[in-house]
């Protein structure tokens, strides 16, 4: 718009849509706006809006492009301060939160849809079509177990022809080495851990172990030596588990005792499987493969709620909210929020109590979220967490292949169907398949995780994009870390790429 009226240097921008008669009074998106002092003047002041706008709303107000992000002791203009004021007012009643499941447990945003985030904060995440989906659906309508390790074999082999991935699962999904491989190369690396004490609640004694250890060795040296590792499932104790198909699943809170060995493998050397207070040790063969699945469901609930949704979603949710509610747009903090805010939250919460079958109206703690910070750099500290964990942390616990699409049939069953049983002796492989999942729901959780791991398209790195200089010298740091790890994976059979930054996302979406 042509103005005669030298305006000075201009700071702030009023944009306002009016309705006119004869137009449908429609909302408008906004990008940026940009200014020229004539239409010759090869210099533009931006303005960034990227905002739907209303007839309703009156002016809205604009900032400079290079003054959209400003601490409040560094605003120097009083006409800006006075904005940054009238920014907040109506963004604690905009944005309320709520406990999540438990009055004293996480919250999230008071939000019933995603629809109720409005425009501003929604969009659409666009994903490639799933190629396998039909051949999966076929199976939907089958109530009864699967029938036999061979039929399972010739299912896998149909979801997985060009996957090396799946076709690799395949063929050693029965193997202790590739057991104890997930527990670091999974999607949960969160739950294993070194020990140097066995702990008080597994009955297992050094002589059990013994076959499992070198020769000249015990299990005390082993601990001693940094040898052995622990999973320990025992936050499941006590949950109560969902029905599905109408039967009731069950859950139990294993431990399982690793060994690394001097050939550079990590195996299981003991698992105890506990349900509804009763003790089982399972140990021969096919009641180890069992014994191995309980493990892997119990893996998959602590993955699913604690690592992935309580550590990255919850976290990421509540820290944005925290900012738009209490900081101004303009503060910095909102470059952080941006990027990681969870916006799919209906969809999300959806989908993974779906995933989340087994595990009912359990009570994922919070932990180590402080009430308050002194100083700045605690401040830092906690702000470098919330990016980790809604950039790297949620990529390498969000759906792995490994983890999820072919073997979350019977290495990692997402329900158990039968309480484990305290029968001595051999288990026929008819026993094992009872346990598991009926066909039809098996391939219900199946079809929805190959729906949630289709790439995304609209794909944004970590750090892309960046306007900041520190973050451009991050994001070329973080190139280099890239090319490293890919370095180091065409090496690899099975390449670990999950935190390659270029794999990581900058936000947490699903
Ligand atoms: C989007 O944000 C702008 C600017 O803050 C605001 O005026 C507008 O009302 C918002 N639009 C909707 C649909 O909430
Ligand atoms: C482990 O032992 C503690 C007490 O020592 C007990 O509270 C807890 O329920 C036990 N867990 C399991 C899974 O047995
Ligand atoms: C499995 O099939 C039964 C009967 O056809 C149906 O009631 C049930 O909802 C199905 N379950 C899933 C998860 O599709
Ligand atoms: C989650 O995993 C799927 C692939 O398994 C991928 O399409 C999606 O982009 C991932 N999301 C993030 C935020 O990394
Ligand atoms: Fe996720």
């Amino acid at each position: 718009m042509p103005s005669n009226k030298e305006v000075g240097i201009v700071v702030l921008l009023k944009l306002r849509l009016e309705a006119q008669p004869g137009f449908p009074d429609l909302d408008w998106h906004c990008g940026d706006v940009q200014v020229r002092r004539s239409s010759e003047d090869p210099e533009v002041e931006v303005f960034p809006c990227h905002k739907w706008i209303r007839t309703a709303d009156g002016n809205v107000e604009l900032r400079n492009a290079k003054k959209v992000m400003c601490l409040k002791k560094k605003e120097t203009l009083a006409i800006l301060t006075n904005h940054r004021e009238r920014d907040l007012p109506t963004k604690t009643t905009v944005y309320q939160v709520k406990p999540f499941l438990l009055i004293n447990g996480p919250h999230c945003v008071d939000m019933s849809s995603v629809t109720a985030l409005g425009p501003n904060f929604s969009y659409i995440r666009q994903r490639y079509p799933v190629n396998n989906v039909h051949y999966i659906k076929s199976f939907i309508e089958r109530r009864t177990s699967w029938s036999s390790l061979q039929e399972l074999e010739t299912f896998f082999l149909f979801n997985g022809r060009e996957n090396t991935i799946a076709k690799y699962v395949q063929a050693h999904w029965q193997e202790d080495a590739f057991f104890g491989y997930q527990c670091l190369n999974g999607c949960n690396p969160l739950c294993i851990r070194q020990i140097h004490n066995l702990p008080p609640n597994l009955s297992v004694t050094s002589e059990m172990v013994r076959p499992f250890l070198p020769e000249d060795s015990s299990l005390e040296q082993e601990m001693e030596g940094r040898h052995v590792y622990l999973l320990d499932y025992e936050v499941l104790d006590q949950l109560p588990a969902n029905t599905v198909n109408d039967k009731q699943t069950y859950l139990a809170a294993p431990l399982c005792l690793l060994h690394y060995s001097r050939q550079g493998e990590l195996k299981p050397i003991a698992i105890q499987v506990k349900i509804l207070n009763r003790f089982l040790l399972i140990l021969f063969w096919l009641h180890w493969l069992l014994a191995k699945m309980w493990v892997r469901n119990s893996d998959f609930q602590v993955h699913q709620l604690l690592s992935h949704f309580l550590r990255t979603h919850l976290i990421g949710e509540v820290c944005c909210t925290a900012a738009l509610r209490q900081l101004p747009e303009i503060h910095p903090l909102h470059q952080v929020e941006t990027k990681f805010s969870s916006k799919n939250h209906a969809v999300l919460t959806l989908t993974t109590r779906l995933l989340l079958f087994s595990c009912g109206e359990s009570s994922p703690e919070g932990q180590g979220v402080p009430q308050s910070f002194q100083t700045a750099a605690e401040m830092c500290k906690f702000v470098t967490m919330v990016i980790f964990s809604c950039s790297a942390l949620h990529a390498a616990v969000n759906f792995s292949q490994v983890c999820s699409v072919i073997n979350k049939l019977t290495e990692v069953p997402a329900a158990m169907s039968r309480p484990p049983s305290q029968t001595k002796g051999s288990v026929s492989e008819e026993d094992i398949f009872s346990f598991l999942p009926e066909v039809n729901s098996s391939c219900h959780v199946l079809s929805v995780l190959s729906l949630l791991s289709q790439p995304a398209i609209d794909f944004v790195p970590l750090c892309s994009g960046a306007t900041v200089k520190l973050v451009e010298e991050v994001w070329r740091e973080l190139k280099m870390i890239a090319k490293d790890i890919a370095d180091r994976n065409s090496q690899l059979e099975l390449p670990y790429t999950y935190l390659s930054p270029d794999h990581i996302e900058n936000s947490v979406t699903i």
